[in-house]
């Protein structure tokens, strides 16, 4: 199909990464997981389980705002526009902004970058058959390896988007690091668009992370399985539990797999024998919140300023269109 192209990593060096990482993170004190690995097919679906779950506010918070607000965005750029998304799991959101781009523009180019090539399947083939003027190139990638096909292509007009509070899964310190690279990516009238979830008092935080049904729980505790299936592993699921806390002073909920009892766990791929103590907890992944002084402050140290910020109603979650400052040299050419 010509309309759909598909760019993907080498799985072999996947496989080898996810093998290292794991053994790095199991051998580590206090022991963690890369978070990035919670997304194989069936980690996906189940993300896609979450964001329809009552407690899980961001997605619907987010979608909100973008009901409201996707045509007034889509004014702001010229004819051509590019739609590039990092971590874009099933489109579901960004369908607002494509449906509002193709009511102003004959034809849209859209490149979505996720790390798992299942789900960029499937949504891309959804989206052609609902959108025939749309053009999909996927990229299967980490961020970081997609960031890089995004500076090779930087000829056209772009808007970046990073939605669902990605952002929030790194340290702040990374979070601008990462965001610096992403600025480096946008010419003067590119834009970025990111979804940013605001500081807010722990009940519903925890909640959002820890929901009645499990379904998060189960999303947690699927990251066990794909070791299981990819490395051999064998853990036992029910020797684990899903633990979600937020952590106010430094703002962010962490997510932890706890084992229930001391036992030993062999990963037959890496050969290794992992000991746990009963309570000693597996540390998968922090979703940081932001106040607005925080992403005020995260927007400069990137190069970054803010055009503009939207709000869901109940103020729960913010969406920040940014443009690259012009740099100091730029400045001094005036
Ligand atoms: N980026 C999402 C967030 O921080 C990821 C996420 C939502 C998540 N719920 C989760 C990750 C539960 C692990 C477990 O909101």
């Amino acid at each position: 199909m010509d309309r759909f192209c598909l760019i993907a990593a080498d799985s072999r060096d996947r496989h080898n990464a996810f093998a290292r990482d794991v053994k790095a993170g199991l051998l580590a004190r206090p022991k963690h997981l890369n978070c990035c690995y919670f997304y194989d097919a069936e980690g996906s679906a189940l993300f896609e389980a979450i964001c329809e779950l009552p407690e899980y506010y961001v997605t619907r918070a987010e979608r909100e705002i973008l009901q409201a607000h996707a045509g007034a965005i889509a004014d702001r750029f010229p004819q051509g526009v590019r739609l590039v998304e990092l971590g874009s799991g099933n489109s579901a959101k960004t369908r607002l902004l494509i449906a509002a781009f193709l009511q102003r523009q004959e034809h849209l180019q859209y490149v979505p970058i996720d790390i798992c090539r299942v789900v960029l399947q499937e949504s891309a083939r959804e989206l052609l058959r609902d959108y025939p003027k749309l053009e999909v190139v996927a990229v299967a990638a980490e961020y970081r390896e997609g960031l890089r096909h995004l500076r090779k292509e930087a000829e056209r007009p772009k808007l970046v988007l990073w939605l669902g509070s990605n952002v929030g899964n790194f340290d702040r310190g990374e979070a601008a690091e990462f965001l610096r690279q992403v600025r480096d990516t946008l010419g003067p009238d590119d834009r970025l668009l990111m979804g940013v979830d605001l500081r807010k008092e722990r009940r519903a935080l925890e909640s959002a992370y820890d929901d009645a049904q499990g379904v998060t729980a189960d999303f947690n505790l699927n990251l066990l399985t794909r070791i299981n299936r990819e490395l051999g592993g064998h853990f036992d699921r029910n020797r684990f539990r899903h633990r979600a806390v937020y952590n106010e002073s430094v703002g962010r909920i962490e997510m932890y797999l706890v084992s229930t009892c001391a036992h030993t766990v062999r990963i037959d791929a890496l050969d290794l024998e992992v000991a746990f103590a009963a309570d000693e907890a597996i540390h998968t992944e922090n979703s940081y919140k932001y106040s607005l002084a925080e992403i005020d402050a995260l927007a400069h140290a990137a190069g970054l300023v803010t055009e503009a910020q939207l709000f869901d109603g109940d103020r729960r979650f913010s969406v920040n269109l940014l443009a690259p400052a012009r740099s100091p040299d730029a400045l001094r050419c005036d």
